[in-house]
């Protein structure tokens, strides 16, 4: 028998950013760390996969799950410590990004002002290591709450132990081993704006009239980086998308130099583990910025964002991004490397 609070064929059209069909059998709403537990050892006596979704901006649904589908529904934020100088705080996996950011921007606190505006919830941040104009969740991030997913226990994950990466973490590698239930971050009262990567400084003064980036308070950047992201990328609640769909590739210092030998403008950053290259720029190149095939396409404001303009499904979103590694493949020799989950692919217990 499921539990009476399960809801069953249930749709979740509306609980992804891409607005791709899906149904699942089962759904729950569930409050915490314990309540997670349970749904998962209920599902495990039943046989049934599970597969948990935060606000749906970083995955790329299929139309059927056949199991139980978890929503997080805890939205507490407790401040832990506060000394004066240095805040640590508790959020929970239902948090809406967005609104924990203007949370900490209202107070002063410094450490994640750049990552204004990123869509998803606080329970999916970690997965995918969220990053945007020169900073990383990774950096304020000091520990992870998570259900062991195969013995149901609740965990606390110290920072070092959660292998962040580039738009990587131990929550992504592992999928199936994890439910991330709340997050802990460490915020500084004493801070400097980071206005280093492109355009940043810019909008600042543009919008705030700031052109220092030591006079700017954390809400000055908030707003502007809300105003540059709502330039740049398109809206998901106008025009269907999951942000970026690939990650920016890395290849070694020699690739990268013949790359420039036969197209000189190419864009390169030196990171630890070699050249990080422009997957936009790449995409760009290849002529595929603001194509539309049918009910999908790329948007015509970022080549790295995939949209869905309505009546279409996963499988020809995931065709068009096949036929756009291909393309990218052939070109230049670089392997694309796809940002979004495909839900059907993880989660089963
Ligand atoms: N570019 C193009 N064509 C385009 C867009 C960009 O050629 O259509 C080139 C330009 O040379 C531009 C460069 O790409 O200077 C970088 O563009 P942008 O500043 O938009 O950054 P990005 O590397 O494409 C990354 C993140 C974004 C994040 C921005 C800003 C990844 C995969 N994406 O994009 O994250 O907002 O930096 O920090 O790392 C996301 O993950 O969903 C996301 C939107």
């Amino acid at each position: 028998m499921t539990p009476t609070s399960w809801e069953a064929d249930f749709e979740l059209d509306r609980r992804n950013s891409l607005r791709l069909p899906c149904r699942a059998l089962w759904h729950a709403q569930v409050p915490d760390a314990a309540a997670v537990s349970n749904a998962l050892a209920c599902a495990k006596r039943l046989g049934m996969g599970v597969w948990v979704l935060g606000e749906g901006s970083n995955v790329v649904l299929p139309e059927v799950l056949e199991g139980l589908v978890l929503g997080l529904s805890d939205r507490r934020i407790d401040v832990l410590q506060d000394d004066g100088g240095r805040l640590r705080l508790r959020a929970g996996a239902g948090v809406h990004w967005d609104s924990l950011v203007r949370w900490c921007a209202q107070r002063g606190l410094w450490g994640v002002e750049n990552l204004a505006l990123i869509p998803g919830s606080v329970g999916a941040a970690p997965v995918q290591n969220i990053g945007a104009y020169g900073q990383e969740l990774a950096a304020t991030c000091r520990r992870v709450e998570a259900v062991d997913r195969v013995t149901g226990k609740v965990v606390q994950l110290e920072a070092g132990a959660c292998g962040f990466g580039y738009r990587d973490s131990r929550f992504r590698r592992e999928m199936q081993a994890w439910v991330v239930t709340a997050v802990d971050l460490e915020l500084h009262r004493h801070g400097c704006a980071q206005v280093a990567y492109p355009g940043v400084a810019e909008i600042l003064a543009e919008v705030r009239g700031v052109t220092e980036a030591g006079q700017a308070s954390p809400l000055d950047m908030v707003e502007s980086i809300t105003a540059l992201r709502r330039r740049k990328l398109p809206d998901p609640e106008v025009l269907p998308n999951a942000g970026s769909f690939f990650k920016n590739p890395v290849v070694t210092r020699a690739r990268f130099e013949s790359l420039q030998e036969q197209h000189c403008d190419v864009p390169g950053m030196v990171v630890d583990s070699g050249v990080k290259l422009s997957a936009a720029w790449l995409i760009e190149r290849c002529g595929w910025r603001g194509l539309r095939r049918g009910s999908v396409g790329v948007a015509e404001t970022h080549a790295l964002v995939l949209v869905h303009h309505g009546g279409g499904v996963s499988t020809d979103l995931l065709k068009l991004a096949r036929d756009i590694e291909a393309s990218v493949r052939e070109r230049f020799g670089v392997t694309l490397e796809q940002e979004p989950v495909e839900l059907q692919s993880m989660g089963r217990l």
